[in-house]
Formats: structure tokens, sequence, C-alpha cells
């Protein structure tokens, strides 16, 4: 049944080996001449600053960079505020009347709000925020579902010059009372609950749970999502109502001038330990970076585009994509709350049919979920209002990419593979729509004035095509500063390694177009027989197999090869897990990379552990492998899929 799906991603694949902009796309573009990479290579500090002088300055700096590694200075003696950036300055230029946000709830509610309104909204928080104590410099916690009111939290906290952090409203109570005890927030602002396919989560327990032994917590402050259908646990006398404190307040709030360097957020991410490393990033050169790489990469034209980013504001991509970037260039964009697949799984189809959504933005695991479902959802649905489509979180593999093209970019539409890093605040590596010609599965080359390296082993470079640790060798704005009150673990983990310049934690190849292609975590790269093997290379190929629809891959201790991979596969519908299939799938990626490549095993699996960002945490598929206790499991998006795969793993054995 499905031969007939993976013919056609054969013959796309072969149709698409490489992707040149269409004419049409090339004439409208912001760039189209490739000399923008020389030029900004030539005076990369003179280019950075040409774009922040794009933002309005309430006084200038007096010296772009200042580099004492591995802490950078930018436009030091400058002040500016976020917030203007992202909401006065369009109100003044008399485009307060642009819808900023297009809401879009689960069960269907909609709103749409201007900027006009969007910065009397952000001044009322502002004020309510003041009316708390919450000063600048103050950290503010945030534990907010997909809503306008979450984008706003942010902008308001920045307009007074709060610190904020936000923790994606998935995380347990224990993750995030650990956040806020190690920033040591004065406030947390979060929902009662939000919509999650069908159902009301209640996230105000969560929090009730997180902040019982956080003495620095003085207010918590609830916005109402779930009205009447939610059961509100007992509230403590720390509550205050978010239509209290933050709408009965004055329209006006004057913007706080922030230094350059002075502190914009900081946000959580996981480390290769069990504690969370807390990124900070600061106000002048994070906009800078924000508002060029939006600009460039997604080709935004305020006026026109209606541009939808589907994370999260929980991660990076949503601070930087949703609001900060896209805000800071004047966007209009659509917001969504809930599942892709509520109530049916071409609901994010039929939204960019109803706002004519031009420039979309997703994941590589959400591209190949939505392969798995269907062509048929995609097709229902009038998608020519796009013109451009992104990627990031992940290396897409190349099927996902021409299916990506195909299904939803009408076979015209560039795409942008992005790569980046919480820690590097915007994107660093990623085609530029007008002028790459790209190829699937490579995020191109590093965006004009940033300075990818390769590096071997011995710290020495890669030169030409080959295979190394991915390394930043340049400065740039919206780099982070530091990890919150931690410079000894901010040196070590990104400084050390190679000393003088950053390192990513990935590794990535060069082929002899000089094209990066990312191939994951350093950590997901197994040594097999003293060769490199990426578990992204081998779970290409598995899914390139037409019986395949998702497929992880680890290496795994072995007494004679060093590591070994072993695969983890969950099947399209209609095929049969079997020892001969295993067999086959086992033959068929030793055919297509080599014998080295051949998993020494593929247990046949119904899902994969995943954490709710989507990321498949391969360092508990290693655990099953290994036959170790299973580590920490707290991120998991489900954790009781493990249970279930390791019984698997058995019973297949
Ligand atoms: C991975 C998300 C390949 C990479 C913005 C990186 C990617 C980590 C890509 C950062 C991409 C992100 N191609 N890999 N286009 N984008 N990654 O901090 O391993 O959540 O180090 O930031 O995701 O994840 P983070």
């Amino acid at each position: 049944m499905t031969d007939s799906t993976a013919k056609t991603i054969d013959t796309l694949l072969s149709e698409h080996r490489t992707f040149t902009p269409p004419e049409e796309f090339v004439a409208q573009a912001n760039v189209s001449d490739p000399s923008i990479y020389e030029n900004a290579d030539a005076d990369w500090q003179g280019w950075w600053a040409s774009w922040a002088e794009q933002l309005q300055w309430d006084q200038k700096w007096d010296t772009v960079l200042n580099w004492n590694p591995p802490y950078a200075e930018w436009f030091g003696g400058g002040k500016l505020n976020a917030s203007v950036q992202c909401l006065d300055r369009h109100v003044a230029a008399g485009n307060g009347d642009r819808v900023a946000f297009y809401f879009e709830g689960e069960p269907g509610d909609a709103r749409a709000l201007t900027y006009s309104e969007v910065l009397r909204d952000v001044c009322r928080i502002a004020n309510g925020l003041k009316s708390l104590g919450v000063e600048k410099g103050d950290r503010v916690a945030i534990y907010m579902p997909m809503v306008p009111e979450l984008a706003m939290t942010l902008l308001a906290c920045s307009r007074i010059g709060a610190i904020f952090s936000v923790v994606f409203a998935g995380f347990s109570p224990t993750s995030l009372k650990d956040r806020i005890q190690d920033q040591e927030a004065k406030l947390v602002i979060c929902a009662d609950a939000c919509w999650r396919r069908g159902k009301i989560l209640d996230l105000k327990k969560v929090v009730n749970e997180a902040v019982e032994n956080c003495p620095s917590v003085e207010n918590v402050v609830v916005w109402r999502r779930g009205g009447d259908c939610v059961s509100n646990a007992p509230s403590s006398s720390r509550d205050v109502e978010w239509g209290e404190v933050f709408v009965k307040q004055a329209d006006e709030c004057a913007p706080v001038s922030m230094d350059a360097e002075d502190p914009l957020f900081i946000l959580y991410t996981s480390g290769t330990t069990g504690k969370p490393k807390g990124i900070l990033h600061t106000t002048g050169g994070y906009m800078t970076g924000a508002l060029a790489t939006t600009k460039l990469v997604f080709d935004m034209k305020p006026e026109k585009d209606v541009y939808w980013c589907t994370a999260d504001i929980g991660w990076i991509t949503g601070h930087t994509y949703i609001v900060f970037g896209p805000m800071a260039n004047g966007a209009t964009q659509v917001i969504y709350e809930g599942a892709p697949d509520f109530p049916q799984q071409d609901r994010f189809w039929a939204l960019i049919e109803k706002y004519k959504v031009s420039l979309f933005y997703t994941a590589p695991t959400a591209i190949r979920a939505f392969m798995k479902w269907g062509d048929e959802h995609p097709a229902k649905h009038d998608l020519s209002s796009l013109r451009l489509l992104g990627s990031v979180g992940e290396p897409i593999n190349p099927e996902a990419w021409v299916w990506y093209l195909h299904h939803i970019g009408g076979g015209k539409c560039p795409i942008v593979d992005t790569w980046w890093q919480t820690e590097t605040g915007s994107i660093m590596i990623t085609p530029l729509p007008g002028i790459t010609t790209t190829v699937p599965g490579s995020a191109t080359t590093p965006f004009p004035g940033v300075e990818a390296k390769l590096i071997n082993e011995d710290g020495s470079e890669v030169v030409g095509a080959g295979g190394g640790y991915l390394a930043l060798t340049r400065p740039w704005p919206s780099m982070l500063r530091g990890l919150w009150r931690d410079n000894k673990r901010y040196e070590e983990t990104y400084w050390s390694r190679f000393p003088g310049k950053y390192f990513a934690g990935d590794g990535a190849k060069r082929d002899e177009n000089d094209f990066l292609w990312v191939l994951g975590r350093v950590d997901d790269v197994m040594n097999v027989s003293g060769h490199r093997l990426s578990t992204m290379e081998i779970e290409s190929s598995l899914v390139a197999h037409e019986a395949v629809a998702e497929a992880a891959v680890v290496g795994v201790a072995h007494e004679l090869k060093g590591q070994a991979p072993i695969g983890f596969v969950i099947l399209r519908g209609g095929y049969e897990a079997s020892p001969e299939l295993e067999q086959e799938l086992r033959a068929f990626v030793g055919k297509e990379i080599g014998g080295l490549a051949r998993p020494d095993r593929i247990t046949f699996t119904p899902e994969l552990p995943k954490t709710r960002s989507g990321k498949i945490m391969r360092r508990l598929l290693r655990d099953v492998a290994e036959g170790k206790e299973i580590g920490d499991v707290t991120t998991l998006a489900d954790p009781t899929v493990l249970k279930g795969l390791q019984a698997e793993f058995v019973k297949q054995g």
C-alpha cells in the first residue's frame, strides 16, 4: 500500500537533488546579491553595526565590540529598550492598526490584536508589574501556554528592565521549582489552564506545587484561560488575578532605557549534567541578531507577509522568532494554542488556509509526523499563500525535506534549514532564500558575518571537505553572555575544548561545495571500528525504507567495534513487525551507507521516548539497549513509553 508513497519520495529525491530559488522569488527577495557574504566578512563588526543602526537607540554606542574571550561586550555605551523596538516605533511610524497577532485557541476561539492594542496591553502589564514591586534587574518566571498574553508578558518585563525567564508549560513542578530557585524569581506569572487535544490542562496545579518551596517568590499572577471549566486548586495568599493587577492600569508606561549589555532574559536548557544551564542573553546584541536574521532568512516583508512559527515561546525559537525578531520587524503572525492533530490531522493546513500564511517555520519531527499522517491532509487545503518554508531544531532528513517542499510548498517555496542554538540566540547557519541553491539535508553556509569552522579532535582545523566538531570562531551580537551566576561552567562548557573558539557540541561535515551538514550532537555521534558515524545518517537511511515511519539509532558499547549501532523503528501503517523485516532493514542500511553502519539489531516499537519539544532522548534508548538502569526521565513527554520499549527490546531480542 505504501509502495506508491515510497516511490513518490524516491522520485522527489531524484528530482530535487538541488533547489534553485525560482526567478519570481529572487526578483522580490530582500537580498539576492551574493556579494553580501564577502562584504559582511570584510568588515563583520561594521556589518553588525549596520543592523544595530536600524534599531531605535536612546543613546548610541561608543564601541561596536569589546572582546575579552570568552566575554563579549556589544554596542557598549549604547542604550535602548527591547519593547520599543517591537512596539512603539511601529505605532509611531503609523502602523498601529497592523495586526500583530492572529490568535487561534485550540477549541476554535479566535481574536486579532493590532500593534496599538498590544502596546497598550504591554504598558498595562508593565504598570501592573511595577505595582507588585518588580524593579529593573528582578527576575520574573513565566509559565504560560501559547497565547498572546505570553508574548506580551515578555515585552512588559523588558519594558521595565525585569529579567524574564520562560519555563515551557509542560515542564513538571520539580523542573519549574528548580528554575525558579536557581534564578531567585521574585514573581511568577502563569495561566490557570490551557487546551491540549480537546482537554483542559490544569497549569495552576503545577505552579502551586512548584512554588511551595520558593521563598523568593512574592506573588503569583494568574491569567485565566480555563474560565469555568477548570477546578482551581486552592490559591495561596500570594496569588493575584491578572484581571485585577494587569488590566486596571494606565495605558502608558515609559520604557526604561537599558544598557546594551543589560540582561534581557534567562532561558534554561539541558546540558550534559542533570542541572539545566541558565543561558543569559542581553539587550542590544540580541535585538540586533534577531532583527537581521528574521528579515533576511525569512525574507520578511512585514507589510504583506503573514508569518507563522509553530514553536512554543517556552523555547528559544519562540523567543527569537515569535517575539523579538518578527515583532522588531513589525510582522503579522499567527499564534496557535493547541495540537497539530486536533480536532483533525489537518489543523495546521486549515490555519494556513484561513490566515493566508506566507512564511511557515516548523521542526523536522513535526514534518515526519505529517508524512506519517498522510498526504491527503495538506491536499485538502489551499496552501498557495505560502512562499517560504523553514526548518529548525534537528537535522532534517532529505526525505522529509522533499516531502515538505512538494506537499506543503507546492514545489516552489525555498526551504531554509536553520541551524542555531539557545546559546547562539539567533540563526547561525542557513541558506539565504533569494541566493542559495539548496541541497536537501544541508543547512548550507554561515549567515553573513558569522564564521563557522570544523575542528579535529586535536584542535586543528579541518580544511576542505571532511567532518569535525562545529565551532563558531568569531563573536556575534546575539551570543550568550554567560550562564546565570555560573561563569566557570560557561567557560568550561563552551570555550575550553578549543580555546578561543565557541564549541557548539555538534558534529558536522563539509562537502565539496563548502556546504555544511550538521550531523547532530557530538554525543549522538558514534565510533564504530574507528569510523565516525552519525546516528542521524543511519536514521535517515532507515526512514528512506518504505516500511519505516520513524527511526532512532544509538551507538552502544561493543566488545570488538567500540560501539555498534542499534536501531529502534516505528513502522508505517500496513506493515507488520517480523524477523524477516528486521533483516531486510539491516541489509538496507548496509547497502545504503556501508556494512559498517548496518545496525546490529533493530527493535520495532509503537513509540519513541521524546522530550516535550519532540527531540528523541537517545541517551535513554542507549540505557535500554545496554540493559542499564534507565536514567532521568523527567523531561520525557510521556515517561510510560520506556516501559513498553524495554519489554519489546527483551521480547524481540
Ligand atoms: C540541533 C534550537 C541540525 C543542534 C534552535 C543544536 C539542528 C541543538 C538544527 C540546539 C538544524 C538545531 N540542523 N541540527 N537546522 N537546529 N539543531 O538549543 O544539535 O533547542 O545544537 O535550539 O539543536 O537546540 P536548541
